[in-house]
């Protein structure tokens, strides 16, 4: 049956991994009906908007969506378009799964853990005003309801997949309403799922842990600011941002994206990294039901990490965006 999936290519190496991924897609013969949609900043020069209500609405219509990265203004301009569609079409959790990868050259071996981030709250409302010349005020929105659900997901995501332990991640001795709650809300829900261990940590203590043992991690949920700074890290101690992938999940919609943005330092070149993409399309085949064109794929890719010669420079290797590709099409067949 032809899966009708929406795509936005974005900008900056956007276009340049959307090809990838979808000419590998096409040649492991899976039967996708892509329908592009445009936003981000190509958009917003183009027409004033960086995302359209219709384009909205029909990501909503098609329910799901493969995503290049976007390119948001610092400190100016437009508002991120993540943050708009994950907030209109209430993509409430993102998932980053974090796993060391064959072939890939790390500090650390053998991790394997998953970052499931609360997407839609916390500092990202952009509540922002300037009170004075001297004083500038920001809110960090959270609501207890929001925190029983990003909770809730993580616990099931760990049940599903057979995880053993979800930690909750928080700085609730110094934000003690906030997350406070956060935490609180962990605890209540820990309750109905005795059989995993529910336990909790201190962000920055989180960090300094993860930087030394990673390994002893498993589901780690975040608020939406830890959790974008936190899976970042992860994605380091993997191989980088090339190869972190990324899943927004809402109970109706869900768009797959990289972690990582729009590379404006190397766009053009024709030297990203398309793995990090092709990791969220992955996730994507699961997502629609294709579990064996997921596995052929995650094999195409699997054989090309380990080859360092078709890898893109972040990996250390001396390919392209082209070898590697060529190189995953190849892996399809072996
Ligand atoms: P970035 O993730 O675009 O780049 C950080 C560093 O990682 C750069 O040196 C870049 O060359 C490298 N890198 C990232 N992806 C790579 C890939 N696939 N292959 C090889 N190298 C890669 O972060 P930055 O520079 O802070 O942000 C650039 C723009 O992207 C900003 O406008 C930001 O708002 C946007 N952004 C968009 C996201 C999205 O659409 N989901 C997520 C994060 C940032």
């Amino acid at each position: 049956m032809t899966q009708e999936i929406a795509l936005i290519r974005g900008d900056g190496i956007g276009p340049e991994i959307c090809p990838s991924v979808i000419q590998i897609l096409n040649a492991a013969e899976i039967d996708v009906k892509w329908f592009e949609l445009e936003a981000g900043l190509a958009a917003f020069e183009k027409t004033g908007e960086a995302i359209s209500n219709d384009v909205i609405d029909k990501l909503a219509d098609y329910k799901v969506a493969l995503k290049g990265p976007t390119t948001t203004p610092v400190g100016k301009g437009h508002r991120s378009i993540n943050v708009q569609i994950r907030k209109k079409l209430d993509l409430y959790v993102n998932v980053r799964p974090c796993r060391t990868i064959k072939g890939v050259d790390t500090r650390f071996k053998n991790v394997d853990l998953i970052v499931v981030r609360e997407n839609i709250e916390d500092t990202y409302g952009g509540v922002e005003y300037k009170q004075t010349d001297d004083l500038s005020i920001g809110l960090r929105i959270s609501t207890r309801s929001g925190a029983l659900r990003a909770h809730r997901f993580a616990f099931e995501m760990a049940q599903k997949h057979g995880r053993k332990r979800v930690t909750c991640v928080h700085k609730a001795n110094i934000m003690k309403l906030t997350d406070g709650q956060w935490l609180q809300a962990f605890r209540d829900v820990s309750k109905d799922y005795p059989e995993i261990e529910a336990d909790d940590i201190i962000v920055d203590n989180l960090c300094m842990q993860l930087v030394t043992r990673p390994q002893n991690f498993d589901v780690l949920v975040l608020p939406n600011l830890f959790g974008d700074i936190v899976s970042d890290l992860c994605a380091g101690l993997v191989g980088g941002l090339g190869v972190a992938s990324g899943a927004n999940i809402g109970d109706k919609v869900a768009i797959f994206e990289a972690v990582h943005g729009s590379a404006p330092d190397i766009a053009g070149q024709g030297i990203s990294n398309p793995t990090a993409l092709l990791s969220s399309a992955i996730t994507m085949l699961r997502h629609i039901n294709l579990p064996h064109k997921a596995d052929l794929v995650q094999k195409g890719m699997n054989y090309a990490l380990g080859r360092q010669q078709v890898c893109t420079a972040d990996l250390g290797g001396c390919g392209d965006t082209e070898s590697f590709t060529k190189a995953v099409i190849e892996g399809l067949k072996e």
